[in-house]
């Protein structure tokens, strides 16, 4: 089976140890386990409970404590609504292997996280993109939606928060598509992975599990919660589609390891200081991003509402790749072009990671723009 290279993961494999500011990173700025362990309050006690673990295949699904506390994230899934898988990747991996066959029809609002056409598209279904533009805020405009639906649509796959462009949509937005979902009963995969980062208040917003009853959202420990390193991700959604699911998943993930299914129940029991860490982060980092965008007058941007990354508008002659690669060369700093994600024209920046490196890159960027005309 044939399918695309994936463009941002090409990318940051390649240049993510080459440069010195990376303003590519796309997670909430990483913890270590001496913090988790520190929020937790499990410092001088986490032996205790890892040395008497024998290293079995763990529970299958996921571990029923972790299966609790994912549930408790939205507002009326239940343990048998969650199964536990490698990432969010992996989530929507197996989400697409388990609902999209040759010939089906898809649609994907782009840009979003490549996967997400270019699976199914790699399965030989047929993919439409609900594209994303700048003129409306980076959000879906629903009367293309109402065009490229039909009779038969199999799967919609919205992103939200939105990664690349930080766009966010609210509950109302949200039901209007599920009742365009509905009308020809297509599924509506939402990808949830910076759900929990939002600008304001306790950073949430609706889950589309809890709006559709086929709606599957997938999430995980990377991005909001600061810990990719777990590799630990999940599926919420109706008990049908998770059995369905399982025979896949029995394929190619078993279980996920004991340890990640341990210390993600730990996380997210201890969620309320490792959000309030991440959302300190995002707010004065945007506020910084902000600032800097107000006074460059070759850059503009749609100021995010939530995620952890924006689009920057450069005014330029050069492609967005030219332009990352001279800029990674002539100041080490690293952004990701809008080519490596199907929008020219843009580059994307991760202000989530540590503020330091945000100031000190931002810097050396506007340097560069004063240099390259
Ligand atoms: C929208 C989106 N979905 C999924 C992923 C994969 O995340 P995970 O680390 O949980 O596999 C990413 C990572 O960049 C992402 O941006």
């Amino acid at each position: 089976m044939k399918i695309r290279e994936f463009g941002v993961e090409i990318w940051m494999n390649y240049y993510e140890t080459k440069c010195v500011y990376n303003l590519a990173e796309t997670c909430v700025e990483s913890i270590t386990l001496e913090q988790l362990l520190e929020f937790a309050d499990k410092k001088d006690t986490i032996l205790s409970e890892l040395l008497p673990m024998k290293m079995t295949y763990g529970a299958i699904e996921g571990s029923d404590r972790l299966r609790n506390v994912v549930a408790s994230l939205y507002e009326t899934q239940k343990r048998e609504n969650v199964v536990i898988t490698h990432g969010a990747i992996g989530a929507n991996a197996l989400v697409y292997e388990t609902l999209v066959e040759r010939g089906d029809h898809v649609i994907s609002v782009g840009p979003t996280y490549q996967q997400h056409h270019s699976i199914p598209e790699s399965y030989g279904a047929e993919v439409s993109i609900l594209q994303l533009r700048e003129q409306n805020a980076f959000l879906p405009d629903l009367q293309e939606l109402r065009e490229l639906i039909r009779p038969g649509t199999r799967v919609i796959a919205l992103n939200n928060p939105n990664n690349p462009t930080g766009s966010l949509m609210d509950r109302g937005l949200l039901e209007q598509i599920v009742e365009i979902a509905r009308s020809v009963d297509a599924w509506l995969l939402c990808d949830e992975v910076y759900r929990g980062t939002n600008q304001t208040g306790d950073g949430f917003s609706v889950s589309i599990a809890d709006l559709y009853e086929k709606g599957i959202s997938t999430g995980s420990m990377s991005k909001t919660y600061s810990l990719a390193g777990l590799r630990l991700g999940w599926i919420v959604g109706p008990i049908e589609l998770l059995q369905a699911v399982s025979i896949h998943r029995d394929y190619n993930t078993i279980s996920v390891g004991m340890l990640d299914d341990h210390f993600a129940s730990i996380a997210l029991e201890n969620r309320d200081k490792i959000l309030a860490r991440a959302h300190g982060l995002l707010r004065s980092n945007l506020a910084t991003l902000d600032v800097w965008v107000a006074q460059e007058p070759r850059v503009s941007y749609i100021k995010p509402k939530a995620g952890t990354t924006a689009l920057l508008k450069i005014d330029t002659e050069l492609s967005s790749r030219d332009l990352c690669i001279q800029l990674l060369e002539a100041k080490g700093v690293m952004f990701t072009p809008g080519s490596a994600m199907d929008i020219e024209g843009y580059v994307r920046i991760g202000y989530a990671n540590n503020p330091d490196v945000l100031k000190v890159g931002l810097v050396k960027v506007s340097e560069f723009l004063r240099e390259v005309r």
